[in-house]
């Protein structure tokens, strides 16, 4: 069978300079994944974890240190010209910049068919199906600059799609969107995935939607794949996990608050910290979150460090990135 991507040993090593001194950065490393035709395939993973540089690798838009991968049974190196016309990039964060905001969003799209060398009245019917799947059929002369950021994002995803490609790389295309926008993001891009039957390469740092639209999750970490499951599993991971947040008060108090925090025997880790101008957020795997509670409040109170909450949390990606790791090097 012939997969929509198909990585074989996929690497990029970045080097950079710091202060003098040379770093090497192992983004994506030796990575092997297959995504089969008409898949709603997840990429998930923590800040920095290689998934941007695995994308934008499949696209041709950086070249490989080593290893290679097909798209579409296109050789990433060989052809990247064809593997381009079989796939459509978005990009989250970049998003509505590289728009032409004095554009319309219709004249928008005809200069990216145009680039694109898509034949003029191909472009135009197409151009109008994208409106009407989008839902700007009614604001397609209104120039972008006066669009929501919702309205920017589907002008953004039309434009991936005006040259027609099986393949969509999405990469946190919700990111920086209200509620509704995500919503409606979400429900464009399991139609284009149903109705169309395109195969598309998700990520995102949202659990909740990624567990609602992929039928499979691959997880990277450092580079590498930490794990390949069906959204499930990994929620079937998370049951035994039970969380709490503590807000210290004073950002000043973190480092002690952790070590003491860390010593409790009710807690079994420190899952993650965020930092802030004063204050700070503490996130822990406890055994008994209602045992907890009080213990960590007692413990914090003996040592004078000031707290502004303590809360029960939502299991979330992080746990299961713990979890994970710590498996993997038990
Ligand atoms: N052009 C570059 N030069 C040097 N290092 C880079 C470059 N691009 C990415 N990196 C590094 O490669 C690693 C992987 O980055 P990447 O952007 O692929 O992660 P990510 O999984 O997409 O993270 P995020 O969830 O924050 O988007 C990081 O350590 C990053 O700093
Ligand atoms: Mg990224």
């Amino acid at each position: 069978m012939e997969y929509a991507v198909e990585t074989f040993d996929l690497t990029k090593v970045f080097e950079s300079k710091e202060g003098g001194v040379k770093r090497i950065i192992k983004a994506v490393d030796h990575v092997n994944i297959k995504v089969r035709r008409g898949e709603f395939f997840g990429l998930l993973g923590p800040n920095g974890a290689g998934k941007t540089t695995l994308i934008k690798m499949l696209c041709t838009i950086i070249l490989p240190t080593k290893g290679t991968a097909k798209v579409n049974g296109y050789d990433i190196i060989r052809e990247p010209m064809k593997v381009r016309s079989c796939l459509g990039w978005f990009h989250g964060e970049t998003g509505g910049r590289s728009l032409y905001w004095r554009l319309s969003a219709e004249d928008n799209l005809r200069f990216y068919a145009y680039l694109q060398n898509v034949p003029k009245d191909i472009a135009e019917r197409r151009i109008e199906a994208l409106l009407e799947f989008f839902g700007l059929t009614k604001d397609k002369k209104k120039l972008v600059k006066d669009y929501s950021t919702g309205m920017k994002v589907r002008v953004m995803l039309a434009r991936a799609l005006l040259h027609n490609p099986p393949i969509l790389f999405m990469d946190e295309p919700t990111i920086g969107l209200d509620t509704i926008s995500a919503v409606e993001t979400r429900r464009l891009l399991k139609a284009l995935n149903t109705e169309l039957g395109k195969t598309i390469i998700f990520t995102s740092h949202n659990m909740f939607e990624v567990e609602q639209l992929c039928e499979r999750i691959v997880m990277m970490k450092d580079g590498r794949v930490i794990a390949d499951a069906p959204p499930s599993v990994l929620r079937e991971m998370l049951r035994d996990v039970r969380a709490v947040e503590v807000e210290i008060r004073e950002n000043g108090d973190l480092s002690r608050a952790i070590q003491a925090l860390s010593s409790l025997s009710i807690v079994r880790r420190v899952v993650e910290v965020k930092s802030e101008s004063l204050s700070a957020i503490v996130r822990l795997q406890v055994d008994d979150e209602y045992e907890a509670i009080p213990a960590i409040a007692g413990r914090l109170h003996n040592l004078g460090i000031k707290v502004s909450a303590i809360r029960r949390s939502e299991p979330t990606l992080e746990d299961i990135f713990v979890k994970l790791t710590r498996e993997e090097s038990a």
